[in-house]
């Protein structure tokens, strides 16, 4: 069946997390489509358990609520490449080539411009709500010394960005994306998305538990798990927070 999925907006002008935000809707039954985003997050959550910084009103940082029922629990990663194969089309169409540094960040160069935390909720065998939270990072030119190479579009193109403007774009981005996945067209998804890896099939240094080795990327299983190949011909597979890249 054809899926209808059309975006529509609340914007905030503070809460705690436009993701718990939006989870709460999803718990009192709003369809999927809406983009919840505010001008300041009193508690932004990133990945690994840490918070999300972002100055206030200079960036975007929203959450979309999505049911896609269609996924299996074991196909939830395909999620996560739509969401950030739509964030680099957008970025494209400013004129920029941005990459995904698996699993979850995009980058431009070395560079991290926007972050992504889904938070999913499972009925038995297929998922039931996917909550994307999106930080991209639009104005803000100054930032606090403990994030890791953190960039923004401003610096990137020497732009402002309108953030009510560029979410109604990136929303377009994410439903044509959403309705590609929801149609079936995963091979041209896992084809893009390798297209769009930062560092595949290319040498570089990573570290597992306080060791670090050369190898390149030369997949992604279904699942989500990173596979690499060693100097030595070896492949090796991990887990997110089981390996970190040398930056
Ligand atoms: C990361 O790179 O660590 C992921 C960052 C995700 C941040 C966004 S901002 C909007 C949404 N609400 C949150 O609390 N977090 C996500």
């Amino acid at each position: 069946m054809e899926k209808v999925f059309q975006p529509h907006f609340i914007w905030l002008d503070k809460v705690d997390s436009t993701n718990t935000f939006c989870m709460n809707l999803a718990a009192k039954g709003e369809p999927e489509g809406i983009a919840v985003a505010a001008n300041v997050q009193e508690q932004g959550r990133g990945q690994r358990g840490n918070s999300w910084e972002s100055k206030d009103g200079e960036n975007l940082t929203f959450s979309v609520l999505l049911r896609p029922t269609f996924l299996k629990v074991e196909e939830q990663f395909s999620l996560s490449k739509v969401i950030s194969l739509s964030i680099c089309d957008w970025i494209s169409t400013k004129g920029l080539n941005a990459k995904i540094k698996w699993p979850n960040d995009i980058y431009v160069g070395d560079k991290k411009v926007a972050g992504i935390l889904i938070e999913n909720s499972f009925s038995s065998s297929t998922l039931e709500v996917s909550v994307v939270g999106i930080g991209l990072n639009l104005n803000q030119k100054e930032f606090s010394r403990d994030i890791p190479n953190p960039t923004s579009m401003a610096l990137l193109t020497g732009n402002q960005f309108r953030p009510e403007v560029v979410l109604s774009e990136l929303m377009g981005a994410i439903r044509t994306r959403y309705l590609q996945l929801g149609s079936g067209f995963k091979m041209g998804i896992d084809n893009d998305y390798l297209n769009k890896l930062y560092r595949y099939n290319e040498y570089h240094s990573f570290t597992t538990n306080e060791v670090g080795f050369k190898a390149k990327i030369v997949g992604v299983k279904p699942t989500g798990e990173l596979i690499l190949e060693t100097d030595k011909g070896e492949q090796r597979t991990f887990a997110f927070k089981e390996i970190s890249f040398e930056i």
